[in-house]
């Protein structure tokens, strides 16, 4: 026998059914259940904000409510009380429903007795429970995937600096010029990790940003003026894993640097252009990088070029099982497809 009665409110309209409710939980054994009885929603509303509920047996269909509605209505009232919906039995669906949105548990009307209701109050306050502390350790687990993110992005950021110091002593231009690169690359796998702590799904970057972000550093560190080198961007909203979203930036970052680095000499103006197009059919997405400089030598075959920059793009898209292509017709673009990650 419990110590303290189990308080339950009851809101159903019909009196036969809540006199014969009434009359099952009082015939429970082993447990006590403190019954109240409201026959209307606003009135179960009110004692549920009086804070006197411990589960809720509640009926949709109601003079005031009725449907889905009257659950949800009840549930914004009060999300911590555990509730078990009464339902006729073509009613099934709605109750289905209820779960789903929320519900610990549905009876169908006329079709249990004084040991199926016990059961189903009994599992809906224990299911409530159980409830609660998974979402607090998911919480806990969030916070500490947060911390992680955080940290490897100030540690990355951290060696970028160093290696940024470290450049200052070096007084020979490709030296320098393979710092800064290398530089970028850190910075540009650190910027993932700010995004994934930034964005709401933890697990997900919103690549769109990420992109402009990451060009909008990378003309700083080119030390691009405003006026020589104008950005296009074009992105689609995708939502990208950091598995997929680590090499999309390395690649976006390798040849947006190539474009600020080789594509416009001596001051020469122009435009650079990022976009991302998604092909539903094929379940392909197309990254196009392009520029209007001066072009890509005319002897040279970007897969084999010696050089880490393209290689390293090379690599990464077949690592993503992509395809790449170069068109030379006006200044440089570089098509890449891949198929869309998570098919
Ligand atoms: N957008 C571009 N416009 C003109 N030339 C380019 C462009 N991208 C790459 N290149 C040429 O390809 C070469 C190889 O690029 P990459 O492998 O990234 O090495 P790096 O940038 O260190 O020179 C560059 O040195 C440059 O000559
Ligand atoms: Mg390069």
């Amino acid at each position: 026998m419990e110590d303290k009665p189990i308080k339950v409110l009851l809101v159903e309209d019909n009196p036969g059914d809540a006199r014969l409710i009434r009359e099952m939980i009082s015939e429970v054994r082993g447990a006590l259940f403190d019954l109240k009885w409201a026959d209307k929603l606003s009135t179960g509303l009110e004692q549920l904000a009086a804070g006197e509920v411990e589960v809720l047996l509640l009926d949709l269909l109601l003079p005031d409510s009725q449907g889905i509605n009257t659950f949800a209505r009840a549930h914004a009232q009060a999300p911590e009380i555990p509730i078990v919906v009464l339902t006729g039995l073509d009613d099934e669906t709605l109750a289905v429903k209820a779960i789903r949105e929320g519900a610990q548990d549905y009876l169908v009307k006329g079709q249990f007795d004084s040991n199926s209701l016990n059961r189903s109050i009994r599992h809906a306050i224990e299911r409530k429970c159980a409830e609660k502390q998974i979402k607090a350790s998911l919480r806990e687990k969030e916070i500490l995937l947060r911390e992680i993110h955080h940290r490897v992005k100030n540690n990355l950021q951290i060696i970028s600096s160093l290696l940024y110091l470290q450049s200052k002593h070096i007084k020979d231009a490709v030296a320098l010029d393979m710092f800064r690169d290398s530089q970028n690359r850190i910075k540009s796998m650190a910027l993932i990790h700010d995004k994934l702590y930034q964005f709401k799904d933890l697990g997900k970057i919103d690549i769109a940003e990420y992109i402009r972000a990451l060009a909008t550093d990378l003309f700083h560190s080119y030390g691009v003026e405003p006026d020589g080198v104008k950005l296009k961007i074009d992105v689609h909203e995708v939502l990208l894993g950091v598995d997929t979203a680590l090499p999309w930036g390395l690649i976006i970052n390798e040849l947006v640097s190539n474009s600020l680095k080789h594509a416009f000499p001596d001051g020469k103006e122009g435009t650079i252009r990022i976009e991302l197009l998604r092909s539903v059919n094929e379940h392909t997405f197309i990254l196009i990088v392009s520029d209007t400089g001066i072009g890509f030598p005319k002897d040279f075959d970007f897969r084999n070029t010696g050089t880490l920059g393209l290689q390293l793009v090379i690599t990464l898209v077949e690592q993503l099982n992509g395809t790449i292509e170069l068109d030379r017709s006006r200044g440089t673009e570089f098509k890449i497809t891949f198929a869309e990650p998570w098919c």
